[in-house]
């Protein structure tokens, strides 16, 4: 189980340390791996639960929640807003039972164990949204790609802007990104293009209130385990 965590709701905001790499995710970004690149791997299969381990204020893990039914979150950071925390790399932190989906954005430096690490731990699909530049690499390849190829690759055609520490509706990037999906027992498919107009269509007219420079200090989501 995710060792417990603290779930009292503070007032104020806490600030982690820069090496966490605190990037939120723009809300249209998550409803794009929901609405249009799950449904192309799962083959049919219903996700009943999910898990955000790496939730830092909540930006992915309240979009799941909007379309999956229980929803778990934790960080090894204590951003003060009620989700467990737990550092997603300690062996000791598991989740029972197994999630249908562990998706996250994971910090840049460590993503690949925690890829191998959701592989190990998920109880049907492994979602991560990184650079897109992130298909290449030696290390990648012998130690992910060449035995556990993605299921699903999906690049944004849009790019998708992630500022440090908040989200900014506004914001812009030079940098790409793509949805890396695992689905077990589902063969890699054809790379999947995450089509224009996602980010307008898939915003909706409360996000900048829910997950912008201010949100509120309360999560959405019930308490985290
Ligand atoms: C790019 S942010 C993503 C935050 C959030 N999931 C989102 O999409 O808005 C990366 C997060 O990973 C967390 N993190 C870094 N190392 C971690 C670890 N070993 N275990 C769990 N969380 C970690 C950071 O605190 C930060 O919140």
């Amino acid at each position: 189980m995710i060792p417990a965590g603290h779930n009292a709701v503070m007032a104020s905001r806490r600030e982690p340390p820069d090496s966490l790499d605190f990037f939120p995710t723009p809300p249209w970004a998550t409803r794009a791996l929901l609405r249009h690149v799950l449904p192309r791997a799962l083959n049919g299969y219903h996700l009943a639960s999910a898990w955000d381990p790496a939730c830092g204020e909540g930006h992915m893990v309240e979009v799941f929640a909007e379309d999956i039914a229980i929803v778990k979150a934790s960080d090894v950071f204590d951003y003060g807003r009620g989700y467990a925390v737990a550092d997603f790399l300690d062996p000791g932190t598991t989740m029972t039972p197994r999630p249908d989906l562990i998706g996250f954005n994971p910090p840049f430096k460590v993503a690949l164990p925690f890829v191998r690490r959701a592989l190990d731990m998920t109880g049907c699909a492994v979602a991560a949204l990184v650079r897109t530049a992130w298909i290449e690499g030696v290390e990648r390849y012998g130690e992910l790609f060449r035995d556990h190829p993605p299921t699903l690759f999906a690049p944004f055609v849009e790019r998708v802007p992630m500022t440090k520490g908040r989200w900014d509706p506004d914001a812009s990037t030079a940098t790409s990104y793509a949805w890396f999906v695992w689905v077990e027992g589902v063969s890699p498919l054809a790379p999947f293009w995450i089509p224009p107009g996602c980010r307008q269509t898939l915003t909706r007219p409360d996000d900048r209130r829910r997950f912008g420079v201010a949100p509120p200090s309360a999560p959405l989501l019930l308490a985290a385990e």
